[in-house]
């Protein structure tokens, strides 16, 4: 079983206030429901993100075109691919460069690489980021992954304008479009025009599948097999997630069993804030993806003008945040649940010698394992927390492989889908978003934006007087 949920420190008993039996057979019943409602949209065609492992032809092409890309030889040879996107088209590839690549990839000298280019992820506008890395870059033997389902945000624009004049600068137009793949939607958007007007190399991020649900699209299925990570064994994962929750039985349905968790936590006891806390340096922007995927899912409002649902996603990582967010776990406010991500066998561990037998505070250390340390901290911090009445779960892996990460991505998806029909929202919109994208049209004169510019004129200007 590549994933195991423990969730006996959410329930009453042992947790005060945890969620009672009966809570957990209502919710049964209405589970059954959300994943009813899911299946049908399934059916439909509209949740194309529970397909993807099974869409051999989408990962052939990308596959063959990373063997294109890798083919460049002499001086044009790939040292270094560059993610331009923001939102669930950067956070999937940064999560996989992180867990499936060694620590520090991108510092590694090309040997340690086994020839493997540098993954760099522009996921935003702040031009010091961005300068830094292009003072650096050969763009010769770099590649640039532009990524946008819409095809039009306006930071990934930004950025791809910026780097086109670059490369056009430096390598002329043939030069430049030979260093450019756009991810994107299969007909619309503006990604979509260049790619068809220049013939740019362009892969599609299938029209069904959303931004925040697209990591097993080429979004992060290509930047992963540039940097040679098993993506076969990632999808083949997510597949074997997905086949084991196709129950509407909460008792063997593990992604519906935390999203229904979780839904209760924070309409019936308060937990508002959903903390997600790995116990693996090489998990901790799985965290970041996570935060984005709950948070842009759910939180919304029912029906027009209501006051709004939805939990509170964080991230934390363990052991580091013990000595940071945990006080706030243990004696904060009661809002919380924290999900530990525990790994079973870890590659390479590491010894602690037994040195200083004669200082108590180091000697008990010795013989014990850096990954033992860290999986007993973690056993220690979630007592703690049930001890002091503030429910957690723990999700362990096996280990932090292709197939677990897999694994991972489409539990969290399928949470993510079935907690959107608990709560009655849809999870798969993000119009919360959309004033605050027309405002900065009209700012930047976009000529659509006239009414965008009308309402902005409309909002109360700074007062001096509240200015210090
Ligand atoms: O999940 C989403 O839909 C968003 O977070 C998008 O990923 C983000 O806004 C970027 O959008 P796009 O991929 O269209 O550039």
């Amino acid at each position: 079983m590549s994933i195991r949920l423990d969730y006996t420190n959410m329930m009453s008993p042992p947790i005060d206030g945890g969620i009672t039996d009966a809570e957990w057979r209502d919710v049964g019943a209405r589970f059954a429901e959300a994943h009813a409602e899911v299946e049908r949209e399934r059916a439909s065609g509209a949740l194309g993100f529970f397909d993807l492992p099974d869409d051999n032809a989408l990962h052939r092409q990308t596959l063959d075109f990373v063997q294109r890309a890798r083919s460049r030889s002499g001086a044009d040879a790939l040292s270094d691919v560059v993610v331009l996107g923001i939102g669930g088209s950067a956070l999937g590839p940064i999560a996989l460069r992180t867990a499936l690549r060694p620590p520090q990839w991108n510092l590694l000298d090309d040997a340690a690489r086994e020839g493997q280019p540098r993954l760099h992820v522009l996921d935003n506008v702040d031009p010091a980021n961005i300068s830094a890395l292009l003072a650096r870059l050969d763009l010769r033997r770099s590649l640039f992954v532009v990524i946008s389902k819409s095809g039009g945000t306006a930071e990934t624009m930004a950025q791809y304008l910026v780097i086109r004049a670059r490369l056009n600068g430096a390598l002329g137009d043939a030069g430049a479009r030979e260093r450019l793949v756009l991810v994107t939607d299969p007909q619309k958007g503006a990604l979509r025009a260049i790619a068809r007007a220049e013939g740019i190399a362009a892969l599609e991020i299938p029209a069904n599948v959303g931004g925040r649900f697209s990591v097993l699209t080429p979004v992060g299925v290509l930047p992963a097999a540039l940097i040679g990570v098993d993506t076969g064994a990632l999808l083949a994962g997510a597949a074997d997630m997905r086949d084991r929750c196709a129950s509407n039985e909460l008792s063997s349905n593990v992604a519906g069993a935390w999203a229904a968790l979780q839904y209760l936590a924070d309409t019936k006891h308060g937990r508002h804030v959903q903390v997600l806390m790995p116990y693996s340096d090489a998990l901790r922007d799985m965290a970041a993806w996570y935060v984005q995927l709950w948070a842009e899912s759910l939180g919304k409002h029912r029906t027009a003008g209501d006051a709004g649902v939805g939990p509170t996603p964080l991230g934390a990582l363990g052991a580091t945040d013990q000595h940071s967010q945990v006080q706030l776990f243990m004696e904060g406010p009661g809002d919380k649940t924290v999900t530990f991500i525990g790994v079973t066998d870890r590659e390479g561990d590491v010894e602690i010698p037994r040195l200083h037998a004669d200082i108590p505070e180091l000697a008990y250390l010795g013989g014990h394992r850096l990954g033992e340390l860290l999986d007993i901290e973690r056993r220690a911090t979630a007592g703690a927390l049930a001890r002091r009445g503030r429910p957690n779960m723990t999700l362990t892996l096996d280990r932090v492989d292709p197939f677990h990460l897999g694994a991972l991505f489409m539990f969290l998806e399928l949470a993510t889908a079935y907690a959107g029909r608990l709560y009655g929202v849809n999870a798969f919109d993000q119009p919360g978003v959309e004033l605050g994208k027309q405002f900065t049209y009209a700012m930047l004169g976009r000529a659509d934006a006239d009414a965008a510019r009308r309402e902005w004129d409309l909002l109360p200007k700074p007062d001096p007087k509240r200015i210090l």
